[in-house]
């Protein structure tokens, strides 16, 4: 069975459509989404609507911030979650509407485990906030601690997002971190004994440098790395229609940073 794990839309709807019109042409049955469908970007509202069908959706830290209040974040961030938070509340949309999207947001589960797999939007140790940045495999203590995580499993393949960083952290050297065109784009987990933890990437807001949408393809054997073209002027577009979004979030769209 083939799956497709993503995360990190954060209002990009085309970047989301083009990632969903991707993943329908390459015949996959189901669609994992490790959080954050909100917050930065302009269409909140038509991202939500689609991820609502997903077997899995995990909690991001932004939806948790349109929930309870964006703690920790950078003030432009913060603008961009109250925007949000107002845009899920339209007095010009079906209360009914607006109460199906707060229903949805509030019922996200933190983790999700299936077999030997572990799906987080941050780390293992800490589901929503933590973050696990590319540098930090060198940081023995702290990878120690999130391979240990959450204490009653041991997972072999950990699933994550929230970085928007795609790449492998693997427990063999003792830690590394692969980026995806090292290992080709891929990378076998039925054959090996090594436990990883994959960064998927993100699909609405990349910051590795490269523009395009990243998320990644699971089978029985391999995780694959995809990255695609979208329209990236079609969400910069988007944002001029909500002049309350700070326009440097539509500015880092085209760098990938
Ligand atoms: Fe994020």
């Amino acid at each position: 069975m083939k799956r497709a794990v993503i995360s990190d839309i954060h209002g990009n709807l085309a970047a989301f459509e083009s990632v969903l019109a991707d993943i329908r042409r390459q015949g996959i049955d189901e669609i994992y989404c490790l959080g954050d469908i909100i917050g930065y970007g302009p269409d909140p509202r038509a991202c939500l609507a689609l991820a609502k069908s997903f077997p899995v959706n995990l909690l991001g830290n932004h939806e948790e911030a349109v929930l309870f209040g964006a703690i920790g974040f950078n003030p432009k961030a913060k603008r961009a979650i109250e925007w949000t938070r107002d845009q899920l509340s339209l007095k010009t949309e079906p209360q009914e509407k607006n109460r199906e999207l707060w229903n949805f947001i509030g019922s996200l589960p933190k983790e999700h485990r299936e077999g030997k797999f572990l799906f987080v939007h941050g780390s293992p140790r800490d589901p929503t906030r933590e973050y696990i940045f590319k540098q930090d495999f060198q940081d023995r203590k702290k990878m120690d601690e999130i391979f240990a995580s959450p204490p009653d499993m041991t997972w072999q393949v950990c699933f994550a997002g929230h970085t928007h960083h795609p790449g492998i952290f693997a427990q063999d050297h003792p830690y590394a971190f692969l980026e995806p065109h090292e290992i080709g784009h891929e990378f076998e987990y039925a054959s090996t004994k090594t436990r990883i933890l994959v960064n998927v990437g993100s699909v609405g807001q990349p910051r590795d440098g490269d523009w395009r949408a990243s998320f990644v393809v699971l089978d029985d054997q391999k995780i694959r790395f995809v990255r695609l073209d979208y329209d990236v002027q079609r969400t910069i577009r988007r944002f001029r229609d909500c002049p309350d979004l700070p326009e440097y979030l539509a500015k880092r769209l085209e760098e990938g940073k």
